[in-house]
């Protein structure tokens, strides 16, 4: 599909998430790199419904230039971005399996094994976990910059996803990558599994 505008692939790419089961309700958000600033989905908003001309407009300080009043997670976007100077696009999801999982991880432990070539080549080897914070809170815009530096996929504490990438579609797929590795990884919980070796990692990181 050819998107003609950054406004309609949001809408399309957002609704697609919604319909799909990777959001609900008015949970998460979607913000894009533009000329001058950044588009970012409304606070409030369902991603299944969201329209085009009401899309909040940033300036590149984040200041709210046009639209409806942006995402209250605005500085979880701008601490990903400041971390990762090449992402284009950005999706934060609760997403039901990894936000379980960001449940059941105790903080400091490794979130997710490397299992499947998927999930190493679009989002590395480790997906660190950040302590939980209240959605919103500016507090947590340190953790997500240290995070953001070492990994383009971040899991919050007891709440969901944090993804970049280049461009919004990469920036989708890799959140689906990220919520159906979460949703593997609690299927094999507690069972003797092969994780794929370091020589197997390396190869795919080396392609
Ligand atoms: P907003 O509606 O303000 O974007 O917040 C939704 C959300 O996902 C909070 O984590």
């Amino acid at each position: 599909m050819k998107f003609l505008d950054t406004r309609e692939e949001i809408v399309d790419l957002a609704a697609s998430l919604f319909q799909r089961g990777y959001s609900v309700g008015s949970a998460g958000n979607i913000s894009v790199r533009v000329d001058g600033g950044y588009l970012i989905t409304p606070t409030n908003s369902s991603l299944g419904r969201l329209d085009a001309g009401r899309l909040s407009l940033v300036d590149l300080g984040w200041n709210h230039i046009s639209g409806d009043a942006p995402s209250k997670e605005v500085v979880m976007h701008r601490a990903m971005y400041e971390a990762r100077p090449d992402t284009g696009a950005i999706v934060h999801l609760h997403s039901t399996h990894v936000t379980a999982l960001s449940c059941l991880t105790p903080n400091g432990e490794p979130l997710l094994q490397p299992h499947t070539p998927y999930l190493v080549m679009r989002l590395g080897e480790n997906i660190p976990l950040v302590p939980y914070y209240k959605p919103g809170d500016p507090n947590m815009e340190s953790d997500i910059f240290e995070a953001a530096k070492e990994a383009r996929a971040i899991v919050l504490g007891n709440h969901g996803s944090i993804v970049a990438g280049p461009t919004l579609v990469n920036a989708v797929d890799s959140a689906e990558e990220l919520e159906v590795s979460a949703k593997l990884a609690l299927l094999l919980r507690g069972r003797d599994t092969r994780p794929l070796t370091s020589e197997e990692i390396n190869a795919l990181m080396s392609r």
